[in-house]
């Protein structure tokens, strides 16, 4: 895999050791719009929760050294860019478009019909790269936040919601995510990924609405799955459970990452959270 007009080769990210991934990804994502530190744990976790494969991975060399990575993830027919990074001093060089390009056909050698991926809105370079090699937006995807730190503790009805709140096993939730939430979910949002978290994370349930957050012990807590059955839905049921668990954890600041639909984003709104200025598109390249 190399170019013969470009100085740049591709190799199979399985080949390298974790550690020196988890570097080349915090290096290729340097002067990124958050700051992006990628530790070995951090890294395994990406592997695991988001079914990324290693061999259909790639790391980037120019001249023989490593200047960029990009992080397939598969499933079935469908595979996602989870992440992809070039080092500063090789950008604006081609090399993302054509890793990009490489990364498409390999896609398709493989026999798949779709890539996805998630793009910081705000990311000039790399909404351009991805329209470029063919990526076509499908929606925008909303996060969200409320600190309760100095909310009042809630009264009776509080209480009472949250004896009404049931804790499951992850895998129930996850479960229910794929086969009441929507199809094309976003990817860390799927009930697949769902399906690999652990404790500390805890799920919840109140009649037909489920909740899946971070470890509650945190000062901060993630909601990282909200669904609502399709037949109690439009009653506002994610409402009370949210609030329930806002009592039942008090004092503490809630985050919802920007890979909810747009469409979704009521949801939060009603609750009281405030919308984060980070976006994200949800692109789609047909193969
Ligand atoms: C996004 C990124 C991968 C692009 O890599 P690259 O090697 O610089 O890309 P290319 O040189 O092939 O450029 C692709 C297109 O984007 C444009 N572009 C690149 N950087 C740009 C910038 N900072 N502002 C505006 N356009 C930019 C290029 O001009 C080119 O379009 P053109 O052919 O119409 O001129 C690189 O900027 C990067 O690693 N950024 C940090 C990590 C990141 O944002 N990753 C993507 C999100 S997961």
């Amino acid at each position: 895999m190399t170019n013969s007009l470009l100085p740049y080769s591709l190799s199979p990210a399985s080949a390298h050791p974790i550690p020196a991934l988890a570097d080349l990804m915090t290096r290729s994502f340097e002067g990124y719009l958050v700051p992006i530190n990628i530790t070995e744990a951090v890294m395994h976790t990406m592997i695991r929760r988001d079914g990324i494969d290693l061999t259909a991975s790639r790391v980037l060399t120019k001249d023989n050294e490593p200047v960029g990575i990009a992080f397939i993830a598969r499933r079935g027919w469908t595979s996602r860019l989870a992440a992809m990074g070039i080092t500063m001093n090789v950008r604006k060089d081609g090399a993302g478009t054509w890793t990009m390009e490489q990364l498409i056909e390999e896609a398709r050698g493989r026999g798949e019909k779709e890539m996805l991926l998630e793009v910081i809105e705000q990311n000039t370079a790399g909404v351009k790269l991805y329209e470029k090699v063919g990526f076509k937006k499908m929606r925008r995807l909303v996060g969200y936040k409320l600190d309760l730190t100095s909310a009042p503790a809630a009264g009776d009805s509080g209480l009472s919601k949250q004896m009404d709140i049931e804790e499951i096993d992850i895998r129930e939730l996850a479960r229910t995510v794929a086969y009441h939430g929507l199809k094309d979910l976003p990817w860390q949002l799927s009930g697949a990924t769902i399906m690999q978290y652990t404790p500390p994370a805890r799920a919840f349930k109140l009649n037909d609405a489920y909740c899946l957050i971070s470890n509650p012990e945190g000062a901060d807590i993630a909601i990282h799955s909200v669904l609502v059955k399709a037949r109690s839905r439009g009653a506002g049921l994610s409402a009370v459970l949210m609030r329930g668990l806002f009592a039942k954890f008090p004092n503490k600041i809630w985050h919802v990452s920007p890979i909810y639909p747009e469409e979704m984003g009521f949801i939060f709104e009603h609750v009281g959270m405030e919308r984060e200025p980070l976006s994200q598109w949800q692109m789609s390249r047909v193969l």
